[in-house]
């Protein structure tokens, strides 16, 4: 009777998997969830209220990423990790620099975790007046402005700890208005280096000494995944072309007065591999 009943799990499960997958396209992942909810103060619904409004709430005939971004609970390993990281080995009086800081989910967290210096960039406007319509619903001293990640200005500050969560790896692909890069050249060793080298000089000189800059990016393994291994196919060759290995980072690193303290692989959230370096000034 038990060897039955295990045996009826099993193929309710492969049952509800394929229909899922076949009917509605959605494929069940195994991923372990975390106590690391991120909870937003200010409710949901008024923040997709301030997107719509905004009118960044559709994009490609669905609901765009930031209109969904604040539903991401603790589906996310990669950002846990960072939150976890900087609240138990930071300060709470840490310095911190969120680039490409969206609506600025990541900032309220740290502020609710107690961070008392909080400041956010992103490249488009409309993200940044939402995040400060948020701040000022919610209370919040977290400061925010629009920059390019790419080229950012100096503030004339020093940051104990950078982060550049879920974008430079997309942007240079283009996405977000940002410039696409030459498709003949992405593939190249000497191109990813030069373009991560440069990337990783540019914060550190923002960082006070032994400060964090944490970055992720799309693993070189994608190169030679096949196009059969996912839901896009051949497709998913030009998704996020500039991929690095875990050698080429510590080299970057090297070259840019960094050291890798640690890095943690993500396989199940988002299109590819990433992998998230924990850096730190040298
Ligand atoms: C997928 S969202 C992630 C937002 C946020 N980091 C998060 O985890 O919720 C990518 C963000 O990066 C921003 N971004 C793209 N290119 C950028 C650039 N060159 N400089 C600064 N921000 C950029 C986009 O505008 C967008 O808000």
């Amino acid at each position: 009777m038990k060897q039955a009943l295990i045996l009826l799990k099993s193929d309710i499960k492969f049952f509800v998997k394929n229909f899922l997958k076949k009917n509605f396209g959605v494929e069940l992942k195994r991923v372990k969830k975390e106590d690391a909810r991120i909870v937003s103060k200010v409710p949901v619904h008024q923040i997709k209220k301030l997107i719509k409004n905004k009118g960044f709430a559709v994009s490609d005939g669905q609901a765009s990423w930031f209109y969904t971004a604040y539903e991401r609970g603790d589906s996310d390993p990669l950002t846990n990790y960072v939150m976890k990281f900087l609240e138990s080995g930071t300060d709470k009086n840490a310095r911190v620099l969120i680039t490409g800081c969206g609506t600025g989910i990541m900032a309220f967290h740290l502020a609710d975790l107690g961070f008392k210096d909080i400041t956010g960039f992103d490249f488009l406007q409309e993200c940044v007046d939402v995040a400060e319509q948020v701040s000022k619903m919610g209370g919040y001293s977290v400061k925010f402005y629009q920059d390019d990640g790419f080229s950012p200005k100096d503030t004339g500050v020093k940051y104990d700890a950078i982060t550049a969560l879920h974008w430079v790896f997309s942007a240079w692909m283009g996405n977000y208005g940002n410039q696409k890069l030459p498709s003949e050249k992405t593939a190249s060793a000497e191109f990813r280096e030069e373009l991560l080298t440069d990337f990783l000089a540019k914060y550190t000189r923002f960082l006070n000494p032994k400060g964090f800059l944490i970055v992720e990016l799309t693993d070189a393994v994608t190169d030679y995944r096949i196009p059969t291994d996912h839901y896009l196919g051949e497709m998913s060759k030009e998704i996020y072309p500039i991929r690095h290995t875990p050698e080429q980072v510590e080299k970057c690193a090297m070259l840019s007065g960094l050291r890798v303290i640690t890095k943690n692989l993500s396989v199940l959230y988002g299109h590819h591999p990433r992998v998230q370096y924990v850096l730190q000034k040298i």
